[in-house]
Formats: C-alpha cells, structure tokens, sequence
C-alpha cells in the first residue's frame, strides 16, 4: 500500500504533490519521490520520511505546472532512492508512479530483456514503465494505447499516473483494484490514491473504475475503456472533513485496520499460494530444510508471542513437530538449550522490536536457522534473518496491532500446513481441504464485520466503567483469549486475564462475583463441552457470559450475550474470533471516550530495551 499524486494544471505541481504525500503518508513512509515536468522530466526520489524528500527539493528551480508523486510502502525491494518512484522507462521517455503490486512482474523482465531493456531497481513498477515504453513504441499509436495494452498484458493490481516526455501538456492515469480518485477544479486536475492529498483543493471528484484509463488536461479529464472508446463520467461531490478523509471515513485508524482484515487476509493468503499449493519458496527455505527440522522456537513480544502461542497447537498438532513459544526479552536472556536442528522463528510487525531483533541474534550465535514473519520490508530483523516471509498488511497505524496480527495468524498456518506435507503428516486430501477452507477466510471475516459489529457496539456499551474482565477458553481459544485480554487492556486501559478455562478452579475463580465480565471462547469441539461446563462455573458466580462460538453452537443457557462467527478448519478460527475481540476492546475504549490510535505509555515498535 502505497499513496500516489498527481497535478496538471495552472499552478506549480511541486507544491501541491509534497501537500498532497503529507496526507498520504498513513499508506507508506519508507521513501518517496517526485517527478516535475519542466524543460525535461526531473525526477527527485529521497529514502526515508517525506521529510528527506521535502529537504531535498528546497532550494531546487521546480517551476512545472503538471507533476506525479509518491510515498512508498516497500513490498518489491527494500526502502531506498533506487528503488523509490517515480520510476523511468530505459530511455526516460516513460515516467511513472505506482500503487499496487504486480504479479508476473519478472516474466515480463524476461520478456524486455530480450528486447535489450535494462533494469536498475529491484521493483515490480520499473517494469511497468518499460512495459508501456515498449508498447508505446512497437505499435505508435499514443499513449492511451499503449497503457491499454499494458493493462490487458499484466498481472495483479494497480493505480498508475504516468508521464509521457512526448506528451508534455497531458498526465495519464490508469487503474485496477487499486484506489484511485480524479479531481477537479479551476485550477486544474489533481489524481490521487486517497480523499485527503486532494481535498484542501476540491471536493468534485471523478470515480475511474477498473482496466479504465484517463488523460488529465490542464481543465478537464477525458475517460477511456479498453476499447479506447470515450466514456462519460460525472462529477460527485465528497462531504468528509479532512482528519476522517485520512481515516478512510473510519473515526480511528484501529477499526479502519480492523475492516481492512478481509483485503490484507486475502492479499497475504494469494502470496502464499501458487495456484492451490502452498509456496514458501520466497522465503528461501528448501523442501531438505524443513525435513530437516527437528524442533521449532517461535519468539516475540506482545500481540506477535501470542500468534506463537496459537501456532504451537496449530504445528504440533498439525506437523508433529515440537514447538516452544518465548517471549523475546525472556528468551534473549534465559541463555536457550536450542537444537541444532532447530528453526527460529522471530515474529514482528515491525521488524524492528529491539527484544526480538536480540533474540534473533541470539539464535544465530548458536547456528540456529532462522525465519522472520515481517511486515515492514527492509527492516532490521528482515534483512538480518536467514529466511523472511512477508505479510502484506500493508503499513499500520494504530498502536494496537490487528490487521498485522491476522496477517501474522495466516504465515504461521501456511507454515504447518506445508511442514506437515513436507513431514508427510498430512495427505493429499485433507491438505487440499485445508487450503480450501483457508481461502474462504477473508469471506468469513467479512460476514463478522458486516453482521456483528453494531451488536458489539450495543455491547460495549453496557461497560463504561468496567474494571476487570476474563478471558478464557481450551486450546486454541486459550490462545486467542491472550490476544482479547491485551487487546481489552492495551487501549481502554482495564485489567483483564486471560486464562485456560480448566485452569480458573485452581484459583482465579475466587475473583469472579456478580456482574463480572467473563468472555468465553469456544469453538474447538474436542474440548467444547468441557469449556462450556467451565462457563456454568463461573456463571454459577454471578459472572456476566459474553460467549464467543461457531455457528449454532448450544450456549444460549449460560450465555448472556452470544457472537457466533462462521464456520471454518478447527485450526483457522483465531482468525474469526479475534474479530469480535478486537471489536470490543476497540468499543469499550470507544465508550471511555480515550485515545484508541495512541494509548497512553505504548509504542507502535519498542526499539530500545
Ligand atoms: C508493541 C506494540 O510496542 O510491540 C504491539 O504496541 C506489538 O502492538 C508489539 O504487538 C510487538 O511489535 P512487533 O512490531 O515486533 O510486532
């Protein structure tokens, strides 16, 4: 996820594409760039903050009047100025900006690079301004068509604004799956990936659909199908104030995260998959590898550990591998026996989380393999570990992690259920079913959204002076109910525990009387009703039941408030129950009219000890 900007108009472009980033930043901030046309097309491209960029360009002559920008969030080649965009074609007569990710990017490498085209950076886009150059240059029938041709010629998704040095008074603009929306107004038009980087100039806007192209003029923008035919659109007119346009119209970063679930589940799953085949291929590691495998070391710190403690049931069970979960600033000190023939995993949003980073060096110290699951692209522990898989969450803005988490909970069952086929504990049958059911994932989280979150909204609502909660659950669920307990406690700032639901009449049970907010999670059969009898326990104490389960399962006795979420594989329902989790840790905090995106005393990535 990246943010581009585009202008063509009266006034100078530069000025209005650095505003226009600023206001896009919440979409990537690891490098941008700016591409002015004036005698010829500068193109200005900084690493790091819009800031570096901003610096950059301050004492230099931009006075072009049509211009495109971008910040960068890195999925094709880490952070720096070659990789930045814009991105030129060989001869510079192609400039372009791009959101998106293009799939068969390096089969069309192949094929340019038979036609002697050379490539400078380790992007997907550089191929895309080449390809376009190419086309536009093989069949000279403009630059329309050439884009054209590129859109039925690629794979994946994309918004592009792109520059032709032949066609100084036009900017093009191209889009499929990725967000895109044209301005205009007297001054000119403006293209951008999001509301905001436009709105302080207008709020008349165009929508371009999918595989559309169009050509912003100076006064107004002409719209064109596949076809090449003309096609009539018409202006709307955007309400949003500027701080909720950021938001995507979401009052908080944290539920905009939380709704964006679906797409980031869906887009992490696609890069795991090659047709209905599970390929970590990216990641480097070897079929021999992971035979080899004898033990596995998950280590992490906050929300990350706890999508270690839902994969040591997931791979044990699954792979019959043995599996220990550490929590980073423990296991870098507790000097760890580790198995030679062991794999190290280090879990990280950030990839910067210093008690991880160190533990990762802990491992390799010892000559123990080791594997990053990493959001950020570039970062520390990615280019320290030995193998990498990215998640595709794209960058996260709130300080409590959820749309990372669940992007995080889908490497780590990829990862079982290819060792366990590796390991051959699993057969043809049930892995084929496995992945069946986790592509409906993204569908599943999407109906929870839809149908459950104005019931947790009505839930919530009966706490705003809650104290203490309880989150319990067997197996699986015990595992997630970490993840709602922090989540409750980390942003509305209430004790909460999360505790294994056979594990409370040992003790903790003693602190439920009347009223006290008990959520119980149950959706793993084998332990179903031994969970439910732990419901009655407590609610024999007077505990309020919020019960968290699948679909028709019998709890309407014990419950006082029910979310049923769909149906999936036994070991995929973390990825549904931490809807509802979230949700009501987002809500309650909500109620308390508290900071949900910046909670007090916490970190979006802890760099120091
Ligand atoms: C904390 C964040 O600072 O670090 C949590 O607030 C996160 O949300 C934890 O889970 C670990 O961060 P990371 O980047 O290593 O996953």
């Amino acid at each position: 996820m990246c943010g581009i900007v585009g202008y063509n108009g009266k006034n100078k472009a530069v000025d209005i594409l650095l505003d226009g980033l600023s206001k896009l930043e919440y979409r990537g901030y690891d490098s941008s760039g700016v591409a002015i046309k004036n005698e010829k097309i500068d193109v200005i491209k900084a690493k790091g903050k819009l800031t570096n960029l901003k610096e950059k360009i301050a004492n230099m002559e931009l006075n072009g009047t049509c211009g495109i920008g971008h910040t960068r969030w890195a999925t094709h080649g880490e952070p720096s100025e070659n990789n930045a965009h814009p991105h030129t074609s060989n001869d510079g007569s192609v400039v372009l900006v791009h959101n998106g990710i293009i799939e068969n990017y390096q089969e069309l490498i192949d094929k340019l690079e038979k036609h002697k085209y050379k490539f400078y950076s380790e992007t997907d886009t550089e191929v895309l301004a080449n390809i376009i150059d190419y086309y536009y240059k093989k069949y000279q029938m403009g630059p329309m068509d050439a884009i054209n041709r590129t859109m039925v010629r690629v794979r994946g998704s994309y918004a592009i604004a792109v520059m032709f040095k032949d066609h100084p008074d036009d900017l093009w603009v191209a889009r499929k799956d990725s967000p895109m929306i044209i301005g205009l107004n007297n001054d000119g038009a403006y293209v951008a990936s999001d509301v905001p980087a436009i709105l302080k100039y207008t709020r008349n806007v165009y929508y371009i659909d999918n595989m559309e192209t169009a050509c912003l003029k100076k006064n107004k923008v002409i719209f064109y199908d596949l076809n090449g035919d003309v096609i009539k659109k018409e202006l709307k007119e955007i309400k949003w104030d500027i701080s909720l346009a950021e938001k995507g119209g979401y009052e908080h970063f944290m539920i905009k995260e939380i709704n964006e679930q679906p797409e980031v589940v869906r887009k992490t799953i696609n890069s795991l998959l090659n047709e209905d085949n599970i390929d970590l291929s990216k990641t480097g590691l070897t079929i021999e590898e992971i035979r080899s495998f004898k033990q596995i070391y998950i280590v992490a710190c906050g929300s990350a550990y706890h999508v270690g403690v839902c994969a040591q049931y997931i791979l044990e069970d699954l792979a019959r591998i043995p599996v220990r979960v550490d929590t980073a600033s423990e296991f870098r000190y507790r000097n760890p026996i580790l198995d030679k023939k062991g794999l190290v995993i280090i879990i990280s949003q950030s990839g910067e989380t210093a008690d991880s980073l160190a533990a990762l060096r802990e491992a390799k110290k010892q000559g123990i393999k080791t594997l990053g699951i990493i959001n950020v692209v570039g970062s520390s522990i990615a280019r320290e570990a030995d193998h990498v898989l990215y998640t595709l969450a794209g960058p996260e803005i709130a300080v409590a992690t959820t749309k990372a988490f669940s992007t995080q909970l889908i490497a780590m069952y990829a990862i079982a259920i290819q060792f366990a086929k590796v390991k051959r504990k699993l057969n043809n049958k049930d892995y084929a079913k496995l992945i069946d059911d986790l592509k409906l994932l993204p569908d599943n989280i999407s109906v929870i959204l839809k149908d459950k979150q104005e019931d947790i909204q009505r839930l919530s609502s009966q706490f705003p002076n809650l104290q203490d909660a309880f989150y319990i659950g067997r197996g699986l669920d015990y595992a997630i109910s970490l993840e709602g307990s922090l989540k409750l406690k980390e942003v509305s700032y209430v004790h909460s525990e999360a505790y294994p639901a056979g594990e409370l009449k040992h003790g903790t049970i003693s602190l439920i009387e009347d009223g006290t907010l008990v959520i119980g999670i149950a959706t793993q059969d084998k332990v179903f009703e031994k969970t439910l009898s732990n419901l009655v326990e407590v609610k024999s104490r007077g505990g309020y039941i919020v019960s968290i389960v699948s679909k028709n399962a019998k709890v309407d006795k014990v419950s006082d408030f029910i979310i049923e979420v769909p149906k999936t594989n036994k070991y995929f329902y973390p990825s549904l129950t931490v809807v509802p989790l979230q949700l009501i840790g987002y809500y309650i905090t909500v109620s308390k009219g508290l900071d949900v995106d910046k909670p007090r005393n916490l970190a979006k990535s802890v760099t120091v000890e």
